[in-house]
């Protein structure tokens, strides 16, 4: 007999088959009823025990946790809640569980217990179908750009040069920290490290990815990347994934229209293909908003957000246009802002582009052309000579969910502007040469995978879309 899933067994017809399955005890009731689940579902299949012909000795390893080996005969289901269930022929038990240490009891557990015992939570359903569709999406992702005639290109991730000039980057290095070789000033000499020269993990993958898009067209990485920012908000991870497609020949309005069709056509992908688990975490929100004040529950289900995001368009509004909303808003006039806003070239915080998303304007928006002076130095300098062709996606819930902009193509234009930051033209001259050779306008955007995860499940801490987080101070499993 072939080993079906609990999945392929719930979307059977009823016609009464013999069946086998393999999975986790979820709960043993009445020495009778087991609710197995095996991953492949939110939903588990309710198996029924013949007790009378079942051995004490096994009714007794049928516990919470323990692996099982089932067979018997897949019928349609004599109680409530079920429309098919097993009646269970042989059951063996293929790894025990002790009922009393089993960190994942029957019963609702806080999401920080859980984070503590990441490598057992998804056995629970939260933690299930928060990482079956943290799968999906990174399939549809993949599935968008391969349907779009985007290449896959695979960015290194130990790096010699700091893509973002945020200088927040782990370093590589294998010299002896206790007595590593020095230079005649006193540093380090980096000559003597692994790579000969100093090495980073990525924060960013883009610049390698803008070489690639000046040759392949459209290309995009998907990977690892890595932040030393001691940020410990429910937002930042120290180590998160990124998707990062570049395209030659696309201007920023053109870097706008494929980050909001992207995000739309992901978003439609699990609504197409996971309404299961969005269903449980759903309700699973619904409960949690059940116990905040009025005021504060959301004016939409995780299912309506979705919908709404993927029916509706995405608001696009400049930085100039932002800042003047932002002056005139209430929590700016009184106060209540931590950062207030003054004027304009004010970097914005999380509480202003919250304010943006959630009180002014209720949907995405796309804010564009910021001031040079805030963003990093590969963006395009527009004509004022004040602003760049930048742009973040702000998310409601989340804050900034993108960030892209159109390259600076000009090579004068660069070399004055890296000048003016002190960056090292040897460091980058292989950057500087797509600019010598067939230089033409080309943009590109980041897109944190963590935080569309979150978004598209509705879990409100980030580090409970990623198996393990990476965060200051955690690096357990
Ligand atoms: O805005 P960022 O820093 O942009 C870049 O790195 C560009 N090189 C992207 C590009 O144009 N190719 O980061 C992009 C996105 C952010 O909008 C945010 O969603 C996410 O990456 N992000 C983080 N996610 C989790 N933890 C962190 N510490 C993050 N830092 C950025
Ligand atoms: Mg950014």
């Amino acid at each position: 007999m072939e080993l079906s899933t609990v999945k392929t067994l719930l979307s059977k017809e009823v016609t009464p088959t013999e069946v086998e399955v393999k999975g986790w005890v979820r709960t043993f009731r009445a020495n009778r009823f087991i609710a197995l689940n095996d991953g492949s579902t939110i939903n588990n299949i309710q198996c029924v025990v013949d007790f009378e012909n079942t051995s004490e000795d096994i009714l007794k390893r049928i516990t919470t946790g323990a692996a099982v080996h089932i067979k018997g005969e897949l019928t349609e289901s004599q109680g409530k809640g079920q429309s098919l269930e097993i009646k269970v022929s042989s059951i063996e038990v293929l790894g025990d569980s002790d009922p009393d240490s089993y960190p994942i009891q029957p019963k609702k557990h806080s999401l920080e217990f859980l984070r503590d015992n990441a490598h057992l939570r998804t056995r629970t359903n939260t933690f299930s179908a928060v990482m079956r569709l943290r799968s999906s999406l990174s399939f549809a992702i993949h599935k968008y750009f391969n349907d779009n005639g985007f290449y896959y290109m695979h960015t290194p991730i130990v790096t010699g040069s700091d893509a973002e000039g945020a200088g927040e980057m782990f370093k590589v290095t294998n010299l002896d920290s206790k007595n590593p070789p020095l230079n005649e000033d006193g540093t380090i000499d980096y000559s003597q490290d692994f790579f000969g020269k100093e090495t980073n993990l990525t924060v960013s993958g883009q610049l390698e990815a803008e070489t690639y898009a000046m040759s392949l067209g459209k290309v995009y990485t998907f990977g690892p990347t890595f932040r030393a920012e001691n940020s410990n908000t429910s937002r930042h991870l120290s180590e998160f994934w990124m998707i990062e497609p570049e395209v030659a020949f696309m201007d920023l309005a053109g870097n706008m229209d494929l980050a909001e069709d992207f995000m739309k056509s992901i978003l439609q992908y699990v609504l197409d293909h996971n309404i299961d688990d969005l269903k449980f975490l759903e309700n699973r929100l619904l409960d949690e908003e059940k116990k905040k004040p009025q005021a504060e529950r959301s004016s939409m289900s995780l299912i309506e957000k979705l919908r709404f995001v993927v029916d509706n368009n995405f608001m696009r509004v400049s930085y100039t246009e932002a800042i003047d909303i932002l002056k005139n808003c209430k929590p700016n006039k009184k106060k209540k802002f931590k950062y207030l806003i003054s004027e304009w070239g004010a970097d914005l915080q999380s509480e202003h582009e919250r304010y943006l998303v959630e009180k002014h304007f209720n949907c995405p928006v796309i804010l564009f052309d910021y001031p040079a002076d805030i963003k990093a130095f590969y963006m395009r300098l527009n004509e004022d000579g004040k602003t760049v062709r930048a742009m973040d996606i702000l998310f409601p819930g989340i804050g900034e969910m993108v960030g892209g902009s159109q390259r600076e193509e000009r090579l004068d234009v660069l070399k004055e502007k890296m000048a003016a930051l002190d960056i090292d033209e040897k460091e980058l001259w292989w950057y500087l040469d797509l600019r010598k050779y067939g230089t033409a306008v080309h943009s590109g955007f980041g897109l944190g995978f963590e935080r569309l995860v979150m978004f598209a499940t509705g879990m409100g801490n980030i580090r409970d879309v990623i198996p393990y987080p990476r965060t200051p101070q955690n690096a357990e499993f």
